[in-house]
């Protein structure tokens, strides 16, 4: 597996010191202030989060991925890309790039996120093309010039639709299911983009995507006092 950055060691360790204490109480907040449907802005985009559906705000991955999309398409300039912004949650990622003119599928395996990133969509008069898909089952191999993918990554079984966004199963079943799909592409046509962090199991995804021939390629990393987020590349093991 590559080197990716990460956080100085005695830094992560304070980290760890700090949050242990503090993880139930933040989770605590988070179950509350989220039980109530709440706004985030950024990027010149206005949307509503709702219940049950993944909020963009505490975590940084969403905001590394609009970042780097900003950085990367200032103008409009996407006309003509076919996008799958594959679990979309509350749309965010998605809406940007067809603001850019990119003409994007949004999909999510939970009806909620797809009526949620409906919303969104009318919200901001963006155009929206939602399917109800579990993982990239529903799409054909080459359909995509760009597919995204923010992917749950913490190792429990999810006990609700709503948890599936955060968690990939005790056994990281969401990713053995979900890597001989991405190795079936075109990865010479089709940009593969995933976000992961420090706090998931790398070396485990890593491990899962080598056993199809498919390794991570840092694109960008970006360190918060949370977490160090990476934003990679999937592509064929050289
Ligand atoms: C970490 S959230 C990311 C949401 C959004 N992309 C963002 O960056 O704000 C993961 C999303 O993947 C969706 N998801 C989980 N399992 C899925 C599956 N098997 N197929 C499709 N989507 C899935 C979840 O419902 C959730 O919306």
């Amino acid at each position: 597996m590559m080197a990716l950055p990460r956080r100085n060691r005695w830094l992560a360790g304070l980290r760890r010191l700090i949050l242990r204490p503090l993880t139930p109480l933040l989770q605590r907040w988070f179950r509350r202030h989220y039980a109530v449907e709440r706004r985030w802005r950024r990027h010149g985009l206005d949307i509503l989060v709702q219940p049950g559906v993944f909020p963009p705000g505490p975590t940084v991955s969403t905001a590394v991925l609009l970042d780097h999309f900003a950085r990367r398409f200032p103008g409009r300039n996407l006309a003509g890309r076919r996008v799958l912004d594959l679990g979309c949650g509350t749309g965010l990622v998605g809406l940007f790039l067809a603001r850019a003119g990119a003409w994007v599928v949004s999909s999510d395996i939970n009806p909620a996120a797809l009526s949620n990133a409906r919303l969104n969509a009318a919200r901001n008069g963006l155009p929206f093309h939602p399917v109800l898909a579990d993982q990239a089952t529903s799409f054909a191999p080459d359909a995509f010039d760009l597919i995204i993918i923010t992917p749950p990554y913490y190792p429990r079984d999810p006990a609700s639709m709503a948890e599936r966004a955060w968690y990939c199963g005790d056994d990281f079943a969401y990713f053995h299911r979900l890597v001989p799909q991405l190795a079936a592409l075109d990865l010479a046509r089709t940009e593969l983009l995933m976000l992961l962090s420090e706090d998931c199991a790398v070396e485990t995804i890593s491990t899962i995507l080598a056993g199809h021939g498919l390794g991570l390629h840092l694109v960008h990393a970006r360190r918060s006092w949370l977490e160090m987020t990476w934003l990679l590349r999937v592509g064929r093991q050289s």
